[in-house]
């Protein structure tokens, strides 16, 4: 068999295994997996250096659409630019319903957006924030079926947010068809009612973010989501889990034997909620985000939930605004309340270099709970294993050879177009050295290979962490 490419002397790195072998592509799949391969067309030395699947980010916001003046920054060409540059390989971003419309419709612009643009493989989250009898019954069922195989629930946000019967609802929808349903967890009366204290006391600076959403409203909304998930009997994934309080609540579905998966992300274990501002300058409004960052006890207990299994997955939440920019943090040109402030921070690129770094290579994790994390575990969870997520023989080509030369993270050299990142000045000991999409290289450790276009939709097929069992009526 002659290989279109082989990536000779590698490290390879699995969720389970760890071992050296040369990997024979061809087709832009994995063909051969073993020592001593017969030459490819391409050759690359990886040198005794880890090789992983490509980064499977399951949580970015790309070109979700905004109510003017707020745009995000990037959109499927330059975040899946980024995305390679630090070695993902497949997003997942979210098509997401606005109130009154159908999901179909989302779905079609969504479509829209993404179409030739993107550099890497890529599908689609539905955000469900208008439940309809139409959407209940016929839209989300049949989205479903076509491969939208999970879906974003918010408990908070106006013009997203569902109330307690439409969770219900829309949960109901998932166990019946087979959905991974993904809960963002904040009260959201908690949230306003506290907002509009901090109003009234002139408490209006980006870190009074923080203030409004301590971790009490995350444990609430977290615990009412798992109660709700017990009652219809079907699986959730909660999403961005911030700290202590609502890692407790997991521990405690979980020690009940309830099916609760959770997501964390980098600004959980690298910022805290100082980043917002340790005075009333506007500039924390580049760490604005929710949950916001806690503190550094809170950092500790994500890393114990990374690395102990609490945790599922671990995604970048890429939700790109500019920081020095009207459609940004400044909405019209302005430094406005909190309140006002577009909630999101960067991190596709970042993500796996400062997991790479602050958890493999400090100790803190292995490296196949890395791969596992990062890669294998999102494509169980939206249905893309085995084709994603793998170094298997049948596999997509996804690859990352890592290089473990120190670096400091500047906003110059990422390839995202926003305008700073919340990790400026942040050492990382590590950086793709390469990374391929179904075997075509897209970075080479200096240089992005554009691909805009050649990167493939995904239709989902079911998600493999939901368990196999027979499905039971409602009363
Ligand atoms: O602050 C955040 N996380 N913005 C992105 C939207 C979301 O809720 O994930
Ligand atoms: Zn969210
Ligand atoms: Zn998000």
């Amino acid at each position: 068999m002659r290989f279109d490419r082989v990536i000779r002397n590698a490290m390879v790195a699995t969720a389970s295994d760890t071992f050296a072998a040369d990997i024979g592509i061809q087709g832009g799949r994995i063909v051969q997996i073993g020592l001593d391969l017969p030459p490819g067309a391409e050759e690359y030395d990886a040198a005794g250096r880890f090789v992983t699947p490509g980064g499977v980010d399951a949580h970015c916001h790309l070109d979700q659409p905004m109510e003017p003046p707020l745009r995000m920054a990037d959109d499927f060409d330059t975040g899946t630019r980024a995305a390679a540059c630090g070695g993902t390989t497949t997003v997942i971003a979210f098509a997401a319903q606005r109130k009154g419309e159908s999901l179909r419709a989302a779905v079609h612009d969504y479509h829209r957006r993404a179409e030739g643009r993107a550099h890497i493989d890529h599908a689609f989250h539905l955000i469900v924030s208008d439940p309809t009898e139409a959407v209940l019954a016929q839209e989300l069922p049949a989205l479903i079926g076509e491969g939208y195989t999970s879906f974003k629930i918010y408990m908070t946000y106006d013009d997203l947010k569902l109330d307690d019967g439409q969770i219900l609802d829309v949960l109901d929808v998932a166990r019946r068809h087979d959905a991974m349903a993904m809960i963002h967890a904040e009260n959201a009366d908690c949230i306003e009612w506290l907002t509009r204290r901090l109003e009234a006391g002139g408490r209006t600076a980006p870190r009074f973010h923080a203030h409004a959403r301590p971790m009490l409203v995350e444990r609430e909304a977290t615990h009412r989501a798992i109660a709700l998930s017990e009652l219809v009997d079907v699986p959730i994934l909660i999403v961005h889990v911030s700290g202590r309080e609502a890692v407790e609540q997991i521990r405690w579905a979980r020690s009940h034997g309830l099916n609760v998966f959770a997501e964390t992300c980098p600004q959980y274990l690298l910022l805290t909620a100082d980043d917002l501002g340790i005075d009333d300058s506007y500039q924390g409004a580049r760490c604005v985000c929710s949950p916001p960052p806690r503190n550094r006890e809170n950092q500790e207990v994500i890393w114990q939930g990374l690395a102990d299994g609490l945790f599922t997955v671990f995604s970048s939440d890429h939700a790109p605004f500019k920081y020095d920019a009207p459609e940004g943090k400044k909405p019209g040109g302005e430094e406005v309340p909190f309140r006002h402030i577009p909630n999101g921070i960067p991190g596709i690129e970042t993500r796996l270099p400062l997991l790479f770094s602050y958890g493999v290579l400090d100790g803190r994790l292995t490296i196949n709970r890395f791969v596992e994390l990062t890669s294998t575990n999102p494509a169980k969870a939206y249905g893309l294993h085995p084709r994603k997520g793998t170094i298997a023989v049948g596999a997509d080509a996804d690859l990352v050879v890592w290089d473990a030369t120190p670096r400091t993270i500047r906003n110059v050299d990422l390839h995202h177009a926003v305008d700073y990142t919340p990790y400026e000045g942040v050492n990382v000991k590590a950086w793709p050295a390469l990374t391929l999409s179904r075997g075509i290289v897209v970075w080479d450790g200096k240089n992005f290979h554009p691909q805009g276009g050649r990167g493939q939709f995904l239709r989902r097929g079911r998600p493999s962490l939901l368990p196999a069992r027979p499905i039971k009526e409602t009363p």
